[in-house]
């Protein structure tokens, strides 16, 4: 793919490896506990979104940072097994991005990130701008420094594409960048740490007030979707066995941003993408559990046709 020619879906985001320990449950403050298994898979949010378009059949170009490490090559590789575009991603000599997450019995997690690589990305270069000027849909969340996020937001949304952010992880997000969005999705926390409020029905009522578009993700329940700061529809989530939530609302971004790069209206895309999580959770680690498009397009088939 030449630098020049339109992609369906870029991405500017973080790349992490994922080092992922089993537990029985999240240990406490001060506490030491012995994990069932440890292992490392590709992630990041910025990748797993990535992969996740990519599996659901968009043209993906990714934009981030990766060290010149052993993990950088992981994750590069990764990058070229999903058959995504990743001539724009530096290589510095800061470390590759890192998570440690624990992941307990219902397969709930906590995660701390070692930014590395992912903290170099400051501002964008002259092939990002041009890029991001071309692409249909471009897809961010908040584990790049903010100011990349902006000005990704801003060459985007001034080309006329489509502007998706995913708040996560939650950080108070500026006015001017909520003005450049298409899209805003959140999970609970996120929209009541962006939303301003500890109840999740008036911190949705003001960031749906806010932006454009807004998807609230609720887990097992679904999701809310606004329109110009009204509720327009409430997605079901298929009942599913539970393994792994980790890259679960990661999986949801990239499928629906392949979904409304693709031409699907909100509600469609937010059910192709609601199909997607419900698959990811089922299986243990990030990348390794974003489903491809065929698995995804079966799950809608199945509930058509129940
Ligand atoms: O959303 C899950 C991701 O958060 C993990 O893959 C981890 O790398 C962190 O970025």
């Amino acid at each position: 793919m030449s630098n020049d020619a339109p992609v369906g879906v870029t991405i500017v985001g973080s790349a992490n490896m994922d080092i992922v320990f089993a537990v029985d449950r999240i240990p406490r403050p001060g506490e030491t506990l012995l994990a069932d298994s440890a292992q490392r898979f590709p992630g990041g949010k910025g990748l797993n979104q990535a992969v996740a378009a990519a599996r659901a059949s968009a043209p993906t170009r990714f934009i981030g940072a990766l060290g010149r490490d052993e993990n950088g090559a992981a994750l590069a590789a990764t990058m070229d097994d999903a058959g995504i575009d990743s001539t724009l991603v530096r290589r510095v000599s800061d470390p590759t991005g890192q998570a440690f997450i624990v992941v307990d019995g219902s397969g709930e997690n906590t995660i701390i990130v070692a930014s590395g690589a992912n903290a170099t990305v400051t501002d964008l270069g002259e092939g990002d701008r041009e890029a991001l000027a071309l692409t249909a849909v471009l897809l961010m969340q908040l584990e790049l420094p903010l100011a990349a996020v902006r000005s990704a937001a801003s060459v985007t949304h001034t080309a006329g594409g489509i502007v998706i952010l995913n708040a996560a992880p939650a950080q108070p997000v500026p006015r001017e960048l909520l003005d450049s969005l298409d899209y805003l999705v959140v999970n609970e926390h996120e929209a009541c740490l962006v939303g301003e409020s500890a109840d999740l029905e008036v911190a949705s009522a003001r960031l749906a007030s806010l932006v454009s578009r807004l998807v609230v993700t609720l887990g097992s329940a679904g999701s809310v979707l606004f329109d110009d700061g009204v509720e327009v529809a409430r997605i079901a989530a298929p009942k599913v066995t539970t393994v792994d939530t980790t890259g679960a609302g990661d999986t949801f971004c990239g499928a629906f941003a392949a979904a409304i790069a693709e031409g699907m209206d909100f509600a469609d895309a937010a059910r192709f993408a609601t199909a997607a999580a419900a698959l990811s959770v089922q299986a243990v680690g990030a990348v390794p559990s974003v489903p491809q498009r065929a698995a995804i397009d079966a799950v809608l088939t199945d509930r058509t046709e129940a």
